[in-house]
């Protein structure tokens, strides 16, 4: 009988990953099939026994699960440990392995946009929960010069950084209102807050009057894929990145976490792309 893998969550009626995985498995010619469950936080125990007894293979995680899971796992790969979640679980002998795809997927999507050398870079990272948590992780593992936190509610931005920078990098958390007065100084700008999501899509996390000439910026927002936000910093002028690369490359990462085996990412793209429209 073929594997079975699967993505848990609340909800998840909408999620691409099915058709992004089930087309991979086929593509690599690897008996596995992925399904979408909505589960609610009581059912978390009964979806780690399943892994246990092999009558799940492995799963992706996604809100509102991502933290809460870590309790029915054995081990916890040292990047979801850093970020504090988990969106991809591993069963290796007996055990289940936690790990996070997203900063480490998020960075691959970023990168070939960024100069070779990012040590100098300036960063800007507008949100601060989970999703932002994956960026900021790969931001500071990468080494950037300074990354600043802006977020509506600044404590929770003060709150991010203390959880990760557990190495005493340059960082700053600050208020969306005080981020625009300096966006100028900002080199990467991106939105991990939820602003702009459809069915709100015009809505700006933050005004871009001020933006720095040539700067990245980039949305994790992929419905839609080009967000107001990404719209404006294009009309400033800089080079945008939608969100899509991100979904994209955490779930090659969870595919190649299960099976070992690297999937086509322009393939994936496609698919996610043209189910977007
Ligand atoms: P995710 O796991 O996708 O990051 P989340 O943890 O719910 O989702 O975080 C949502 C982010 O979007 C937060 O930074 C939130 O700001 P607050 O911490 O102040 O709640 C931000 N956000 C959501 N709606 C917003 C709005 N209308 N204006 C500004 N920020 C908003």
């Amino acid at each position: 009988m073929g594997k079975r893998f699967g993505l848990i969550g609340h909800p998840v009626e909408h999620s691409m990953s099915p058709v992004m995985h089930n087309d991979a498995f086929r593509s690599c010619q690897i008996d596995a099939t992925y399904e979408a469950f909505d589960v609610g936080a009581g059912d978390l125990e009964e979806v780690a026994e399943k892994l246990r007894s092999g009558e799940l293979d492995g799963v992706n995680v996604t809100i509102p699960h991502k933290v809460a899971i870590m309790n029915f796992l054995d081990e916890i790969d040292r990047d979801a440990e850093v970020i504090g979640a988990v969106n991809t679980i591993v069963r290796r002998g007996e055990k289940l392995i936690g790990y996070n795809t997203d900063g480490a997927g998020y960075w691959e999507s970023l990168v070939s946009y960024l100069p070779h050398d990012t040590s100098a870079l300036n960063v800007l990272v507008i949100g601060a929960g989970g999703a932002s948590r994956a960026v900021c992780a790969a931001f500071l593992n990468a080494g950037v010069a300074h990354l600043v936190v802006a977020n509506r509610t600044e404590e929770k931005a003060a709150t991010l950084l203390n959880l990760i920078n557990t190495k005493q990098q340059s960082t700053e958390a600050c208020s969306l209102a005080e981020a625009k007065t300096k966006l100028n100084q900002f080199d990467v700008v991106i939105n991990t807050s939820s602003v702009g999501m459809s069915p709100h899509t015009d809505q700006l996390p933050l005004s871009l009057d001020n933006l720095k000439k040539d700067a990245v910026v980039s949305d994790l927002i992929y419905n839609p894929m080009e967000t107001a936000f990404l719209k404006e910093a294009k009309a400033k002028g800089a080079i945008t990145v939608n969100g899509v690369g991100m979904f994209v490359n955490q779930g090659a990462l969870s595919f190649e976490h299960w099976t070992g085996v690297k999937p086509d990412r322009s393939r994936m793209t496609n698919i996610v792309t043209n189910k977007l429209g």
